[in-house]
């Protein structure tokens, strides 16, 4: 069982969030996407995000591995999905929502290649030995004119073992810079604010955009 599998069992999702995240209805729109992009939301939980977009009018495709989170987020809306199998996982299909129960770097949506993507905890959820394998499935399900939203945290690696895990500035230059234009939205000090006693902790949101 992984560490989310078992987070999600005792119910320890601190990351959840119960209104859709100012990151994204912030930013969003600088993405200047036409409301058809479809978007790809990694490792999405239950978030409430999913619904914003859509409610911008995008088409959505989660992809989460952990049951309970999948049938949480269909339960909370009200909403009896329709299921159906694939070789990698499960298909949820909602209104304008569909969730794929499966591994991230498994998971074959039918719709992809995605024009957009929004990433919230997704990366820096992973440990970093993933993140070269994170960057190109990412690659793999999005457009060649694809953009996205990315919101990381950082703080001094020896400090904390994640995660969440820290994303600096290098890592994300080392990772997107040879594929993607990266432009910073947003820069925000949360040393004060943590309770984790990081000596600086901050949060950042990226455009990013294929080239
Ligand atoms: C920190 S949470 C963030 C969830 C969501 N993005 C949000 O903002 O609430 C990370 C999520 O990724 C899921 N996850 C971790 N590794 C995954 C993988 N390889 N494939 C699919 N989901 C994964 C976990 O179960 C967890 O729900």
């Amino acid at each position: 069982m992984s560490i989310w599998h078992q987070r999600w069992d005792e119910n320890r999702i601190g990351f959840h969030r119960s209104l859709a995240n100012p990151a994204l209805t912030d930013h969003w729109s600088k993405l200047q996407l036409d409301s058809s992009a479809q978007v790809l939301v990694p490792l999405c939980g239950k978030s409430l995000d999913m619904h914003w977009l859509a409610q911008q009018g995008h088409f959505v495709n989660g992809v989460e591995f952990v049951e309970k989170a999948v049938k949480e987020f269909f339960e909370d809306w009200s909403k009896e999905p329709l299921k159906t199998s694939r070789e990698f996982g499960e298909k949820f299909a909602g209104k304008n929502i569909n969730l794929y129960l499966a591994d991230f770097f498994k998971v074959e949506p039918d719709d992809a290649p995605f024009s957009a993507w929004y990433d919230r905890a997704a990366l820096v959820a992973l440990p970093p030995s993933l993140r070269t394998q994170y960057v190109e499935q990412l690659r793999k399900l999005t457009t060649a004119d694809a953009k996205g939203l990315m919101v990381t945290f950082d703080y001094p690696k020896e400090e904390m073992q994640g995660p969440p895990f820290a994303l600096s500035d290098e890592d994300v230059e080392h990772h997107f810079g040879p594929f993607f234009e990266i432009e910073r939205l947003q820069f925000t000090d949360l040393t004060e604010e943590e309770d984790r006693e990081l000596s600086r902790c901050s949060l950042s949101v990226f455009m990013l955009k294929r080239i």
